[in-house]
């Protein structure tokens, strides 16, 4: 069984076309979940939660898509400056005037977790655990330097072994680690990457034998995404970033 893990579109159109393209050139027959935070940042969140609808995509919610569910007051993000804080009410004040009822109730009716078990349900193992930012919160940056101590604390909770496989985003920083045979996947970001590519991120998961993981990136018509953001009057920083892969 093969899967495709899409995280952290939020709202960017064209990447997450440009994303469901590549899987299908690339893997044809694979079962594609989303990792949550299909909101935020960019115009076109009622598209993204449409498309997803008719293309049949499963997934997870993010802090993005519960915090505009259920009117939280701000959407849970960590901000590293005080403009970074402004700008992400900015979006998060745009995101839920914008998204329709229709919108809003898909977002609230998303799982925290979706259990996968790729040889069924009826055997042992392995199974492909989804969820945004970690087992324990939608909110947590799961990122790479965390100690072995922590993925396995994670692990613990969802009762992962070896050969099991956790997957999650959040961090908008795609890593693959092994840790006491557990494979920890961060997805990366469709919609918004912070590595410093601004290619749209996806991973995936092959489990026909040992758990075997491909990072993939994917280039989209990023100009677009930018003069939707303009032209929607959202801060011109959420297009530079976009350009920048969040080195803006
Ligand atoms: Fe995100």
């Amino acid at each position: 069984m093969r899967y495709a893990l899409i995280a952290d579109i939020h709202a960017n159109l064209p990447a997450l076309r440009a994303v469901i393209d590549d899987i299908r050139e690339r893997w044809g027959a694979i079962a594609v979940y989303h990792l949550g935070d299909l909101v935020g940042y960019a115009p076109w969140p009622n598209e993204t939660v449409a498309l997803l609808e008719e293309l049949g995509i499963p997934g997870v919610a993010g802090n993005s898509d519960s915090t505009v569910a259920t009117d939280y007051k701000h959407c849970g993000c960590k901000y590293e400056d005080p403009r970074q804080e402004e700008l992400s009410h900015v979006s998060y004040a745009w995101t839920r005037e914008h998204v329709t009822p229709a919108t809003r109730r898909y977002l609230a009716a998303l799982p925290f977790r979706v259990d996968l078990r790729p040889r069924g349900g009826h055997v042992a193992g392995p199974a492909v655990m989804l969820v945004h930012g970690a087992p324990t919160l939608n909110t947590l940056y799961w990122t790479e330097d965390r100690s072995d101590e922590f993925c396995l604390q994670m692990a613990q909770r969802v009762g992962a072994k070896a050969g099991d496989v956790i997957a999650f985003g959040h961090t908008h920083k795609p890593w693959h680690r092994v840790v006491g045979g557990i494979h920890f996947v961060n997805a990366g970001s469709v919609g918004r990457p912070k590595d410093g590519d601004w290619r749209a991120s996806y991973a995936a998961v092959d489990t026909t034998g040992a758990p075997a993981v491909e990072m993939v990136r994917v280039e989209y018509d990023v100009d677009a995404a930018m003069a939707g953001i303009r032209s929607a009057g959202l801060p011109g920083d959420f297009a530079e970033h976009l350009r920048t892969g969040g080195r803006a």
